[in-house]
């Protein structure tokens, strides 16, 4: 399966853009609709239906700020071959996730399982005058509660098999030596991300909360810090070379103990899993912060990811929470979401999730495989060439070649190439050329 689905994708990377667009209509993955609204670049012809969209998302809209939208290949993931949309602006991140995830599909397989999908609505109590009389109150009340709650507001949730689950009860201390309490409500807001339905939940429960405890609620507010929304994934890699797989692991042990390095390698795991979330119109900001406040759930700020040589393979994990939705929202109403969405078969929002992490640590492999061996420059920058090469004015197919070629040599002894070399080289061809 593997190989024939890498087959698909070979010299993908090297088409001309309408030949790209051709070849994933031949596999199915866009209709002849599809790419005349790719090759539109906005949602709409219409100016009227533009804006009326935008003002859909936003308020004092202006117009769109497009990304470029592109498409991870190669990827396997519990045995089933995926095409990944990533909207993001900077080179290499789509390159090195489609290479990493050929090497894994050649070498060895990537898994992920979901481990819980409930989100987590939170009503505080400021300062609570008897936190143990609150506990039994809740206790008691909860049942009638979780009735209420699940044919009133969450009714279209229970219908799928969500709902309103479970509850549990915190103690703060806060600065003043007080105690504050936090009402946390466990919901399963199925395929939907479900930050208004959640915050709906917490608003409605605040007055009956006040009125059977005495105690008095402040914010009702959903938690970005979704820990029992929790996906995992898992890479293994078999016959490496030795030297690379140990150093993959000191790699990975750098930002296990050390937060500076953490932070980096972090924001490499997000170049895969904020792209993913962009292009599927989903919430990055709320999954980013829940994945950088669960990396340092243990006091200090850690990896999100972690390698270790076992037996000779290479073992990577990620574990983390991802509040993400496949229905409702942007993820309804963007026409570039949806058509996204399409690409990967319109997955649960679960499913979503395992590709989101998988992603991220496949990302985060090929970026330590990169700065184990040749850097993360010479990648860069040859890709950077190209453009390069357009900004320098070269405009026609002979003189683009030429300066690229020149560019490249320059590039592989000095380094590092700026702009203004590249004005120069392309001087100097031009000189030769008239
Ligand atoms: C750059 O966008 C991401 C990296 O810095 C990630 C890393 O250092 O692991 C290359």
């Amino acid at each position: 399966m593997g190989s024939d689905f890498l087959k698909k994708f070979e010299g993908f990377s090297k088409l001309h853009y309408e030949e790209r667009l051709s070849r994933l209509q031949e596999l199915g993955y866009l209709s002849k609709e599809d790419i005349a609204y790719l090759q539109l670049g906005s949602v709409s012809k219409k100016l009227k239906e533009r804006v009326e969209l935008t003002q859909c998302f936003i308020e004092n809209a202006l117009g769109y700020f497009p990304l470029p939208l592109g498409l991870a290949a190669n990827f396997i993931i519990n045995k089933k071959s995926y095409v990944l949309p990533m909207a993001v602006e900077e080179t290499s991140i789509i390159a090195a996730a489609s290479k990493t995830a050929r090497w894994i599909c050649e070498e060895g397989e990537i898994t992920t399982q979901v481990l819980s999908a409930l989100s987590i609505g939170q009503i505080q109590m400021p300062e609570v005058k008897d936190y143990n009389s609150l506990k039994n109150c809740i206790s008691q009340n909860f049942p009638e509660w979780k009735k209420l709650i699940n044919k009133n507001v969450l009714s279209s949730m229970v219908k799928r098999g969500g709902g309103l689950k479970d509850y549990e009860l915190r103690s703060l201390r806060r600065p003043d030596g007080r105690t504050m309490a936090v009402l946390h409500l466990y919901i399963d807001t199925c395929s939907a991300m479900g930050a208004n339905i959640i915050n709906q939940t917490c608003e409605y429960l605040k007055e009956p909360l006040e009125k059977a405890s005495g105690e008095k609620a402040g914010l009702c507010i959903l938690s970005n810090l979704s820990d029992k929304r929790m996906v995992q994934a898992q890479v293994k890699l078999r016959n490496q070379d030795s030297q690379l797989i140990k150093k993959i692991e000191e790699a990975s042990l750098f930002a296990e103990i050390d937060p500076y390095r953490a932070c980096t390698s972090n924001k490499g795991v997000l170049n895969g899993v904020d792209a993913l979330l962009i292009a599927t119109g989903n919430d990055w900001r709320a999954v980013s912060a829940g994945l950088h406040a669960y990396a340092s759930r243990k006091g200090p700020y850690s990896s999100l990811t972690k390698w270790r040589v076992k037996e000779n393979e290479l073992h990577g994990e990620m574990k983390g929470p991802f509040m993400l939705g496949t229905v409702g929202g942007v993820t309804d109403l963007h026409p570039t979401a949806r058509l996204c969405l399409k690409i990967l078969a319109f997955p649960k929002a679960t499913e979503l999730a395992g590709l989101c992490c998988a992603l991220g640590l496949v990302q985060n492999l090929g970026a330590l495989r990169a700065l184990v061996t040749e850097g993360v420059i010479e990648g860069h920058m040859k890709l950077h060439v190209k453009n390069l090469v357009l900004k320098a004015g070269a405009k026609t197919e002979e003189e683009q070649k030429t300066l690229e070629k020149e560019l490249i040599k320059v590039l592989k002894k000095m380094k590092r190439i700026t702009l203004s070399q590249a004005i120069q080289v392309f001087k100097e061809i031009k000189k030769k050329m008239d």
